[in-house]
């Protein structure tokens, strides 16, 4: 079998460029992206796509309707293809055995059987999501138990590595791909066909075969990994501003080690996304389901520093404002959980915002790409909040970040946005209440340069006078 159709279910971030990049560069193939949500679907047939990514507007307006096809008729798409992506959210459960935890697979089983309900002939069925290990065996086990006379089924896994904000490079670029099959000639021919498709623009060196059940893993250790480096450097940076060191300095002198590398060690005001939070607690959780209770322990270490360097910045941003942010304007610059992306799931600065909005603070809130409507939902939801009125009355959205920072007491940068560099710092310290203040969550900006124009300025990692150094650490002055 040569693949010819590929089908696609779930048109969200993985699903979406993912495929997109695959009908570019693969222009022999029919790619079908399809949802269950109606507006998803529309928008990504419409001039303004439901994920801003860099790049990806280009690539999809070039195979739209070439080879690239977004829709809701799943049944057909599925019948259609010769290998199907399941690319559906797995998000930690919030109900049942394992709440908060373990991953949800509710939405990869129900593909599984509308898979075996529909299709014909033999189909691929590979594995996009992130799941826990041997999920693999649950989707081949619903669809050998509902298999037709004439139907077959090969189950790959091929986790998707791609970080959000940079996609489409990633996609295009990948430093590996990783298909996981099983170990058998049909198993070998599907991870085969699979190759073939990535060998369109991947080299084979960066194509790693491996067992399902490696592939699983590697994809959650992965995500441990990365994460555990933030909290890691991360812990540093409270080390740096209890005793005078530079967090910056310290990564920079840390990652020339070629063993350690540089990457990955920017301290901030902690890791959010959908990913790496979900990602560990599923790997603590199925460490703690085999009773590997110190693996378990270790790793979810690296989620509670996660939220100590959280709950600490927004405790700081409180002290240094004499103790109370009560009816006190903060202007809160970037509400996405990193730049280049309108995503704000874990966004650190949800939680940030949430612990001020419940000190009585009012936020003035400017990111360039997060609608309205999602910083609104996000700090009023019933999981951010338990008097969803009062927190309404407190937050405003702001399109101009200067009109945020009118009357305000201080500047939170709570993402990394490049243009937060260039504003003009003076002009905003000319319409803010004073003493002001600026709040850099992100290390992005000139510390020294908007000192000099009069700011009281607080980073992370970071102490910029002996004598708060010597205050915070309870030293006679
Ligand atoms: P998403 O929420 O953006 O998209 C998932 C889509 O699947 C949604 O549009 C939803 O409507 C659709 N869907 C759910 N159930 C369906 C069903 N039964 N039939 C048809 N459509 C259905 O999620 P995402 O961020 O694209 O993540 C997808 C998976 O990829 C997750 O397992 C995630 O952990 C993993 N992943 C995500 C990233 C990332 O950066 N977002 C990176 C690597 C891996
Ligand atoms: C991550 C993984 O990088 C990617 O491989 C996987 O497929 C999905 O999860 P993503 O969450 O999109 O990607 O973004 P990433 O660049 O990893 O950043 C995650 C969070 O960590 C962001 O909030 C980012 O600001 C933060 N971060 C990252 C730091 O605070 N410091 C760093 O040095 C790097």
């Amino acid at each position: 079998m040569v693949v010819k159709n590929v089908c696609c279910i779930g048109a969200g971030y993985v699903g979406g460029p993912t495929c997109s990049v695959i009908a570019w560069k693969c222009p022999d193939i029919q790619v079908h992206v399809v949802d269950v949500s109606q507006v998803r679907i529309k928008q990504w047939n419409s001039d303004k796509l439901p994920i801003y990514e860099p790049g990806l507007d280009e690539v999809v307006k070039e195979c739209l309707g070439r080879n690239l096809f977004f829709s809701n008729d799943i049944d057909q798409a599925v019948r259609e293809a010769d290998l199907i992506f399941i690319s559906v959210n797995t998000p930690s459960k919030t109900y049942g055995i394992g709440k908060g935890r373990a991953a949800d697979l509710k939405h990869i089983e129900l593909c599984a059987r509308k898979i075996a309900e529909v299709a014909e002939g033999h189909k691929i069925v590979v594995e996009k999501s992130t799941v826990p290990v041997r999920a693999a065996e649950s989707i081949a086990h619903i669809l050998s138990a509902n298999t037709k006379p004439g139907v077959s089924f090969q189950v790959l896994s091929n986790p998707e590595f791609l970080a959000e904000g940079t996609a489409i490079e990633n996609l295009l670029n990948p430093d590996r791909v990783l298909i996981g099959g099983e170990e058998s000639a049909e198993g070998e021919a599907a991870v085969g066909e699979l190759t073939w498709i990535y060998h369109h623009w991947v080299p084979q060196h960066n194509i790693i075969t491996l067992s399902t059940w490696s592939s699983e893993l590697s994809k959650l250790a992965s995500n441990a990994f990365l994460a555990q480096r933030v909290s890691s450097i991360n812990a540093i940076s409270a080390l740096c501003e209890a005793t005078g060191a530079d967090v910056s300095q310290v990564a920079h002198a840390v990652g020339k080690d070629s063993r350690i590398g540089s990457k990955f060690l920017q301290a901030s005001v902690g890791f959010g996304g959908s990913c790496f939070q979900k990602d560990l607690l599923n790997l603590v959780y199925i460490a703690e389901c085999l009773n590997l209770h110190e693996v378990a322990t270790y790793w979810q270490q690296v989620t509670d520093m996660n939220e100590y360097q959280r709950t600490r910045f927004a405790k700081r941003i409180i002290g240094c404002l004499f103790n109370t942010v009560t009816d006190k304007t903060l202007a809160v610059f970037g509400f996405a959980f990193k730049k280049n992306t309108g995503d704000t799931r874990e966004s650190p600065a949800r939680f940030v915002c949430s612990h001020l909005l419940e000190e009585g603070a009012r936020l003035n809130i400017y990111d360039p790409k997060v609608e309205r409507q999602q910083i609104e939902s996000d700090l009023t939801s019933t999981r951010a909040t338990n008097d969803p009125e009062r927190i309404e009355k407190l937050i405003h959205i702001y399109t101009d970040p200067y009109q945020a920072v009118i009357d305000a007491h201080a500047i939170v940068i709570l993402t990394e946005w490049d243009e937060f560099k260039t504003y003009d710092y003076k002009k905003m310290l000319s319409v803010m209440k004073k003493p002001a203040f600026l709040f850099d969550g992100r290390k992005i900006i000139d510390h020294q340069a908007v000192m000099n124009l009069g700011y009281h300025t607080e980073t992370i990692g970071k102490r910029f006078t002996r004598n708060t150094l010597l205050r915070s650490s309870g030293a006679d002055l």
